[in-house]
Parts: structure tokens; sequence; C-alpha cells
């Protein structure tokens, strides 16, 4: 007779608790007490195995790449397979896949390369949402190439883009649409297949930033149907390297800047320098990392990362709506973003009326409750919402986030607010 798997369900996958083990930070204590790390969406905290792969790299792999003995054989076998776990995590295949700095450092490359072929006249589209990593390559190019940018606003109720402008922006003149998946300030999660298919029926192609989204869904390429998405691995539970995915056929039509020796093939001619090995290696480990959140199930490793996500989204809408509430019950507290039920990712933001974000978090900060505060680099945001002098307060929710930790936050905020 033949048997057929049970469905996986979300609370099949590793208890939050089982995965904290797996976190050597969380056992530092502030001021005689656990520290609850709210900063995720600057940086997660890393596990041990992370934090192993990169020593035992250093340790005993340690070379340059391409030569003809052992170390450089091994070193340019871990950098294949990190390509083949990032791969995985993308839905893409490996030779799709840039190793670099940073997503901003990746960015601006990129910018310089498409922007060899635009001039006036062409135009590019970027959203008030973002990050000004993707912002600021793009508005670059107005200089150094006397492009023009259109700017796609958010809408200040609901905290998400203006679809309709975003539309009317695109053109047959557009040539690239710089869309974020998730908005680090607010958490807004945007719908980027539909922007991406905007775009491709435009004729223009899609640049997505899923620095912020990454952490938290499973990210589909094919699906989103974008030219381009970066992320970075320390985003998510990975060391500090950005990570960009290119079509293989957009990434060997660039004019990219690079060496005369370096490969003219993809993905390497992306690549400038020497990269940094042991975070390279350090991101394949967090994508297994990731993978082994799945439980006991087995499969494909992109089959086990689409059930991890399933169950951390699960457990991040729990949370958020939860943090959501309770900030919502304190006298003086303004959050900002889509409430729960929107799409969005378990990050949220906040401010309490008479202090600066600075204050509050410094005050949480003394309880242990690790927030960050200001405006995230998503500058337009922040100064749209009024809030370029306060800042805003950002509380982000990872694997590792208990109910008892939003608790925490949520009494904390209550002591500093006005009573
Ligand atoms: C949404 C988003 N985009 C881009 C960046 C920039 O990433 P990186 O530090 O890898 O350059 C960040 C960093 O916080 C981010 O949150």
């Amino acid at each position: 007779m033949m048997t057929t798997a049970a469905p996986f369900r979300p609370g099949d996958a590793t208890p939050t608790a089982t995965i904290r083990t797996r976190f050597p930070a969380l056992r530092r204590e502030h001021r005689g007490r656990p520290v609850a790390y709210f900063d995720g969406p600057g940086g997660t905290q890393v596990p041990e195995l992370v934090a192993r792969a990169v020593a035992d790299y250093l340790i005993h792999h340690n070379a340059n790449t391409h030569w003809r003995y052992p170390t450089s054989e091994e070193t340019d076998r871990l950098l294949a397979q990190a390509r083949e776990a990032v791969a995985d995590l993308l839905g893409a295949e490996p030779g799709e896949i840039v190793f670099g700095a940073n997503m901003t450092t990746l960015a601006f490359h990129l910018g310089r390369a498409l922007g060899r072929r635009w001039g006036p006249g062409d135009e590019l589209v970027v959203t008030e949402l973002d990050h000004h990593a993707n912002v600021a390559p793009w508005r670059a190019l107005e200089r150094e190439r006397g492009v023009t940018v259109r700017s796609v606003p958010l809408d200040l109720e609901t905290g998400e883009l203006d679809w309709a402008a975003l539309e009317a922006a695109l053109s047959p003149r557009t040539r690239l649409l710089a869309i974020g998946a998730a908005s680090n300030a607010l958490g807004t999660v945007s719908d980027v297949g539909r922007a991406c298919a905007l775009a491709r029926a435009a004729g223009a192609l899609s640049f997505v930033d899923a620095v912020h989204y990454a952490p938290h869904a499973v990210v589909d390429v094919r699906a989103i149907g974008c030219d381009f998405l970066a992320c970075s691995a320390y985003k998510f539970y990975g060391p500090h390297v950005g990570v960009l995915y290119g079509r293989r056929d957009r990434v060997e039509a660039l004019d990219a800047p690079k060496l005369a020796p370096a490969p003219e093939t993809a993905p390497e001619r992306l690549e400038t320098g020497t990269l940094n090995h042991e975070g390279i290696v350090g991101a394949a480990a967090a994508v297994e990392f990731l993978a082994s959140l799945a439980g006991g199930a087995g499969g494909p490793r992109r089959e086990r990362l689409g059930r991890t996500f399933a169950a951390l989204h699960e457990r991040g809408q729990a949370l958020v709506q939860r943090l959501w509430d309770g900030l919502g019950g304190i006298r003086g507290v303004t959050r900002y973003g889509p409430p729960p039920g929107r799409p969005r990712t378990p990050t949220v933001s906040f401010t309490v009326a008479g202090r600066s974000s600075d204050k509050v978090a410094v005050a949480l900060a003394d309880e242990a409750v690790f927030v960050s505060n200001g405006d995230f680099y998503a500058t337009t945001v922040v100064e749209r919402l009024g809030l370029a002098s306060e800042g805003l307060v950002r509380a982000g929710c990872a694997c590792y986030t208990t109910e008892e930790e939003v608790d925490r936050l949520i009494e904390a905020v209550g002591r500093v607010a006005p009573t």
C-alpha cells in the first residue's frame, strides 16, 4: 500500500525554546537581566553553527581561489557550495548568485554598470518607502548620466505604497523600477511580483531590495519575476555579507566595471576583488540553519526552507499582533505602518509622546530590551511622517523572539510613557 507523508503543519517546526539554545548571544545579561534582542532589522544574532563555520574556514581552509593546492581547492568548493545554498534560499540558480560587501555596495556597483547604457530621456522609478540603499544608487545616475528619477509616494494613512502612482510613474521611457519587498522602517510588505510585472509590461528592468524581507519569508525570484534582487546575510542569522541575484542573461549583458583578467562569466564578472570567503561560508551555514528549523520531515533544502518560513511567518504574525495590541494600550504611544492582518513583517515602529526615540531606546536598554531608533536610513519614510528630528523606535521580532520578551518590551515602554 502506498503511504503519503503527513502534511506539514507550522507547529511541526523547531520550537522557539529549542531555537534559542542555538544562539550563544541569548545567554548575555545586562543589568542582571537576560537581553531581549529586538534589533534584528538592523542585524540578527548568529547561531553557534554559523560562527563555527566562519572559524573553521579561517582555521582550516583559508586561501585565495583558483590555485592548485588543497586549501585553494577547498575554498573554491566552499564558495561553490555557498552559491548553491543561497540559490536555494532565493529560488535561483547558483550561477545567478553574486556575493559582495553588503547590499548597498552591490546596488551602487550594479547601478554604475547599468547606468553606462543610460542617459538623458531615460527614466528610473524609486519609492518613498525604500531604504536609501535602494534610492541613492539610482539617484546618483541623475547627476552622473542625466537620467530622470521618479519617486512613488508612500500613503501615510496605510503605510503602503500608492499603487496608482506607481502605475502612472511607469512608461515606455522607464529603464528600471527599484522597489523594496519589505520596509525596514514600517514593516510593510509590498507586492513586488505585481510591481515587477508592471515594470516588465512597460519594458523596464526591476531591482528588488529584499534585505528586510528575506529573514521573514521565502524569496522566489522566478515567482517575483525580477531581474535583480539583493539581500544581506547578516539580517538572516549570517555574517556581514551582501548577496545579489542577477538573472543570468542580464548579468552577462552588463557593461560592468571590472579588472581585465577577472572572469568575464556570470556571476563572477560582478564580483570585484577578493571576496569575504569566511563570511560567504557563514552565509551558507545560515541558510543551513534556517533549513534545519523545518523539523524532522527532511526533503530538499529549498522545500525545508519553505516549511521553515511558513512556521516563522505564523509565529511572527502572532508576535506582531501581541506587540501591536500591547503598544496600543499605552497612553502616548503611536504605532506606524500597516496593522496586523495587512501584509507586513514582525517589525513594529512607534513613538512615545514627549520622549525622543533616543530617550526611549536608552530607557529600554536599561531594562535589557535592545531596540533600534532613528531613521534606519529609510530617511524619506521618517521625513514624510514628520519625525526627522525625533525618529522612530523600532522593535523587530526574529526566530528567537518569545511572547515573554514581547511582554517585557511592552511593560518597559509603559514605564517610559507619560502618565
Ligand atoms: C531594507 C534595507 N535595505 C537595504 C539595507 C542596506 O543593507 P546593507 O547594510 O547590506 O548595505 C538595509 C539595512 O538595514 C535595509 O534594512
